[in-house]
């Protein structure tokens, strides 16, 4: 049986994982609880113009964080944080959407890729100090994992990736994401649609 985002809100452990890193420091994989509003919201405030850039989001503040956290449970929305063992900071939000837009459907099939209930789409934040530190390539098989525990079986980039962010076309290059092809993205510029088959 698949897990669903109630299994997750009732027994949060479902999904936590620690994890070594760089320099042996211990990390937290786990999902965003309702109590993260400060942390989250410290986490948001502390993003570059860069990284706010290639991660979009309404805004990057407290009132922001408290609706994410309030929206735990309540729509197709899973979120997970990764956080420093020791301090309890939290430097990663990763967010995985159930469910597929209308405008994703139409935009895959011209890449002749039928969507289905069996997909979801996936964003991920690193906090810039933590960037290019090996975070997300520890994170990833726990994140295909979790689509795994979901049903999935494929991840789609959650509005694609733009093309001018390298970096992140790299790392999901590397870890085995297909490119697609382009669209024009209303509100950032152009962007690559990328899939990732688990
Ligand atoms: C994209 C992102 C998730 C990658 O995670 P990360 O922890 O920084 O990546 P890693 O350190 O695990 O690096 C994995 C691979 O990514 C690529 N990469 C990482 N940093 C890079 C850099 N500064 N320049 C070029 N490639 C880079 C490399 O291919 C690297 O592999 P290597 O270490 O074998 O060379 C993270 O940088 C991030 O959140 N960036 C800001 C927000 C963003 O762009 N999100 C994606 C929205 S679609």
């Amino acid at each position: 049986m698949s897990l669903n985002l109630l299994d997750v809100a009732l027994n949060p452990q479902l999904l936590t994982k620690e994890l070594r890193v760089q320099n042996n420091k211990k990390i937290i994989l786990r999902p965003l609880e309702v109590k993260d509003v400060k942390l989250l919201s410290t986490f948001l405030k502390n993003l570059s113009p860069k990284t706010r850039k290639f991660y979009t989001c309404k805004s990057y503040d407290y009132s922001y964080a408290k609706e994410l956290c309030n929206a735990i449970n309540r729509y197709d929305k899973l979120r997970l944080v990764v956080t420093l063992k020791t301090t309890k900071q939290i430097i990663s939000l990763l967010e995985f959407s159930f469910d597929i837009t209308n405008e994703d459907y139409k935009r895959f099939l011209k890449y002749g890729i039928n969507l289905t209930k069996n997909d979801c789409r996936f964003g991920p934040c690193i906090s810039d100090d933590y960037q290019s530190k090996g975070i997300g390539s520890a994170i990833f098989p726990y994140i295909i994992d979790v689509a795994h525990k979901f049903g999935r079986k494929r991840i789609i980039l959650w509005g694609g990736v733009l093309i001018n962010n390298k970096k992140a076309i790299r790392f999901y290059e590397k870890k085995g994401f297909k490119n697609l092809g382009t669209y024009e993205n209303l509100e950032n510029g152009t962007s690559l649609d990328m899939i990732f088959n688990i």
